[in-house]
This record gives C-alpha cells, sequence and structure tokens, in this order.
C-alpha cells in the first residue's frame, strides 16, 4: 500500500515494556514459546523480550547453539521500514553476542503485517505498540484495503491499529495472550464500537496512563490493553495510573446506557442530572458571520452595524460562554430568522421574510453565497440556520456550558430567549425539582469534574470533551 508522509514511529520508552512484559506474564518458562511483534520499529520491546528469553533458556541449562536455535523459530517480528529492520537486527545481534550466542537466523520479516497472510503464526504472546494512523492520515488504498479486510473497520473513520488489534488477536494460539500499547479513544470513539465488540470476551485488563506523557513531546492519552484468549471472563480489571486506584469492573456495566465504555463501578441510589435537567446542543448556524452582529449604535428600531443596519424585531441576544467570558465588551446580537407562535417556531417564505424585515435581508444578501454552500440540513433556506436544533428550547432560562472541560466546568447563565451559538446548553425540565442554581453547583463541583475525566475524551493534559448524553447520564 503507497502510504503518506506522517509521522507513525513512535518508539516506546523502556519501562513501559517490562511494565507490559511483567504483566502479561513473559517473565519464566518461556523457551519454545513464539512471541510475536508485528511492527517492530527498531526493537524497543524485542530486545528486553530476547533478553529474557536467554536468561530463562541459561537457567534451563541450555547451550549456545540451542538457544540460537530457539530464537529463530521463536522470535517473529514484522516491520515495513528496511532501516528500522536492519536497526533491530543490529540490536538483538548485539544482545547474543554478549551474551556468546551466534548464528541466529532472526524471523524479522520486511512485510505489511496487515497485508501479509500470516496464517501460519499461532503466537503464546504477542506484544507490541502498533502504528496510530487517523483515518484522514491514511491513503484512499489504505482506507479501501482495510475496510474490505478487517470486521473491526467496516464503518466509519476507523484508525490503522484498530486493525492490528484484529490481526493480532487472529495470530494468537488458542490460549495466547497479547499486550498492546494503544490509544486510550478506543473505549469511547464512536468509530471504535465494532473494535469494542470485538475486544470485549477476551479483555482482561486495562491500564489508563491518561495524563501521562508517555511518549515525550506527544499529547496522545494511551492505555495497555490484556487481551487473554479463551479466557471469557465476567470482569475487567481497570488501572488508573493519575491516581492509582485499582478496581474490578463487571463487563457488562462497562457501556450501560452509553454506547461507549466508561471505567466505573456502578453506583446506584444516585439522580441522573438528565431526568431534571435538558441538555441540548447550541444553535448551529454554521456561518456565525452572517447571523451574529455586534452594533456600533442602536435606535428605538435598528441595530446599525458599520454602514448597515438590522432591524431590532429579528434579532435576540446572543451567549456562549466566551462571550459571558468576556462580559465586558459589548452584547453580541444574533438574527433569528423565524416566527415563533404559541412556543412552536415556524419557517418565513424568502419574500415574506424579505418584506418584513429588508434591512435583515439586505444585510444577509452579502453572505448568500457563503451561506449556500453550507452543509445545511436537506430543508434548511438560505437564510435559514443550518441546523434547526433546538430552537424551541431557546425561550427559557438557561445555562451555557463549553463543550471541552478544563479542570472546573464553567457554566453561564442566560435569559429567557437568549440563543447560544457555542457549547451545550441546559434548561429546567417542567416539573424539576432541581433548579438552574443546583445545576450550577452539581456541574461546578470536583465530582463532576471526575466523572467528566472518567467519561471524557481528553484532549489535553486536564481538558476533556463531552457529549450531550454524558451530561445527561452523570448521576449526582
Ligand atoms: C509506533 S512504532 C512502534 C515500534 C515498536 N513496536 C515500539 O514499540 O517501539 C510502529 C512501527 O510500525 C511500523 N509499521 C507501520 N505500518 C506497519 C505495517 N502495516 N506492518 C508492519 N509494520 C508497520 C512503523 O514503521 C513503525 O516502526
Amino acid at each position: 500500500m503507497a502510504k503518506k508522509n506522517r509521522n507513525d514511529q513512535i518508539f516506546t520508552p523502556d519501562r513501559y515494556v517490562e511494565d507490559m512484559l511483567n504483566r502479561i506474564g513473559y517473565v519464566k518458562n518461556l523457551v519454545g514459546k513464539t512471541v510475536l511483534e508485528n511492527s517492530c520499529g527498531q526493537g524497543n520491546i524485542l530486545v528486553p523480550i530476547v533478553n529474557r528469553y536467554i536468561k530463562d533458556a541459561k537457567i534451563q541449562g541450555l547451550s549456545n547453539e540451542h538457544i540460537a536455535e530457539s530464537l529463530s523459530r521463536n522470535i517473529i517480528g514484522f516491520e515495513v521500514n528496511r532501516e528500522q529492520k536492519e536497526k533491530c537486527i543490529e540490536y538483538l545481534d548485539k544482545i547474543c553476542s554478549s551474551n556468546g550466542i551466534k548464528n541466529v537466523q532472526w524471523d524479522i520479516r520486511e512485510e505489511d503485517f496487515l497485508t501479509y497472510n500470516a496464517n501460519e503464526i499461532k503466537a503464546s504472546f504477542i506484544v507490541g505498540n502498533p502504528p496510530y494512523i487517523t483515518y484522514h492520515d491514511m491513503t484512499e488504498d489504505e482506507r479501501l484495503y482495510l475496510r474490505e479486510h478487517y470486521k473491526v473497520c467496516k464503518k466509519g473513520r476507523f484508525d490503522y491499529c484498530y486493525a492490528f488489534i484484529e490481526a493480532s488477536i487472529n495470530a494468537l494460539k488458542p490460549d495466547g495472550k497479547m499486550i498492546y500499547l494503544i490509544p486510550f479513544s478506543i473505549f469511547r470513539n464512536r468509530y471504535a464500537r465494532e473494535l469494542r465488540n470485538f475486544i470485549f470476551d477476551g479483555i482482561t485488563e486495562v491500564v489508563d496512563f491518561t495524563g501521562e506523557k508517555v511518549f515525550p513531546g506527544i499529547t496522545c492519552s494511551v492505555a495497555f490493553l490484556l487481551y487473554e484468549k479463551g479466557k471469557d471472563r465476567d470482569k475487567i480489571l481497570y488501572e488508573k495510573r493519575e491516581t492509582d486506584e485499582k478496581m474490578m469492573i463487571q463487563k457488562s456495566h462497562l457501556c450501560q446506557d452509553n454506547k461507549k465504555w466508561v471505567f466505573q463501578k456502578v453506583i446506584d441510589g444516585r439522580e441522573k442530572f438528565g431526568n431534571y435537567f435538558d441538555v441540548c446542543n447550541s444553535v448551529a448556524t454554521l456561518l456565525n458571520e452572517a447571523f451574529l452582529i455586534q452594533p456600533v449604535k442602536e435606535d428605538e428600531q435598528f441595530f446599525y452595524v458599520e454602514e448597515q443596519k438590522v432591524e431590532k424585531e429579528i434579532c435576540l441576544k446572543a451567549i456562549s460562554t466566551k462571550s459571558e467570558k468576556r462580559k465586558s465588551e459589548e452584547q453580541q446580537y444574533i438574527i433569528f430568522p423565524y416566527k415563533r407562535k404559541e412556543e412552536e417556531i415556524y419557517n418565513y417564505k424568502e419574500k415574506e421574510f424579505k418584506r418584513l424585515y429588508p434591512y435583515a435581508y439586505q444585510y444577509m444578501r452579502q453572505f448568500e453565497k457563503k451561506l449556500k454552500d453550507r452543509k445545511s440540513d436537506k430543508n434548511a433556506q438560505w437564510f435559514e440556520y443550518g441546523r434547526s436544533q433546538a430552537l424551541k428550547e431557546l425561550w427559557k432560562e438557561k445555562l451555557v456550558l463549553p463543550m471541552v472541560i478544563t479542570r472546573q466546568a464553567r457554566v453561564y447563565r442566560g435569559d429567557e430567549g437568549a440563543v447560544p451559538y457555542a457549547g451545550y446548553f441546559i434548561t429546567q425540565k417542567k416539573d424539576s425539582c432541581y433548579t438552574l442554581d443546583d445545576a450550577v453547583r452539581i456541574l461546578q463541583s470536583i465530582e463532576f469534574y471526575q466523572y467528566v475525566k472518567m467519561v471524557g475524551t481528553p484532549t489535553t493534559e486536564t481538558s476533556y470533551r463531552i457529549s450531550v448524553d454524558d451530561i445527561k447520564q452523570y448521576r449526582f
């Protein structure tokens, strides 16, 4: 497969390799057991494997000739990059010669593991840190090939490493074990759902390194995934390095109402946030510059924006977490090109809109081309918002909350009729016994941030992206 230029050669630091080998039980009685490293790079994982193998063989009293022959048969590597493969063999030879072992015929193949037909390999151990390549960075040929050959890559924007996980599991002996250093996002990403189903039966351990810089200079939350073939356990050991917490989690609780996996003990007897509050995505105009205005002056009838004016009657206050942060600045407004009657929202016909609000219409005409180029809802007219989500919910007092939470959720209040245009907004459900003041207290609590860290997708070391569903599922 032709490769784009990309950075998929990030090698595993020693201490993580040692930890992986201990966790998978690559410790003693190793002679005769096949190990596969299917993206071995310069050998950061294979070198300690060979070290352990030789030590174990010597304890068992094997001759150097016997060890050489045994290493040739039981250590298998794959690497597409010739330079890396050669470096790897050089390092492996070095350890051997320092142990008096010569003439190992290394089975390190210069091959693409995902296209190579590896049916003959049945490994006792697979240890690796496969290449992570986003869908965006793959070539079209690679996407097509993976979609056609791997169950876990059939839908959506999969990552290259998903195919590696499937291929590795298929290359295990019936009682073989695999440990992989993988992006933590496989437990959260919607396109990894098939992968989660694929690993569900055999997964026995997850070590979560979120918040730790495993690869120097690179921000990517990673985890160890331990998979034991033939062991259909109902529990999983979850270890969170940041807090040194360890817990056994019932697998059936991993993905309760939520589609992604959440590693937490199920807490009963608490209230679900979504039972008392509605949580919505903000209004999505898909072209804020055409709708948002910052008037330089106003009179009874009009807002003035540079040389133009817009009827006040068609404007509502605009709010977002950003605009609330810079409160000192002028209030922004948003053109609201809909009619509201008896709590329902109706569309204008273009002619009617033009007749009733000629200045707003004229103002928007300058953006007409860009507005028409949006990827809007099917029925949206060019002068309307790209998505018509959440419009009915605006006529309530509300809170706005960003999609990415850093350290503590910051929530801001919005009046009835104010239009949030970024982040999420929260309103009180009818008959809810909890008020918006309660919601502020709940969402700004330390417990909520701890929950965000558990369910969110990390974007930096302290920031996590959460979804509408995550907020609704929170139990307080
Ligand atoms: C993230 S590095 C990890 C290397 C090594 N496993 C480690 O932990 O240090 C991934 C390696 O996989 C190699 N690679 C990429 N695609 C591959 C493929 N389809 N088959 C085999 N190796 C591949 C890259 O050249 C790179 O050396």
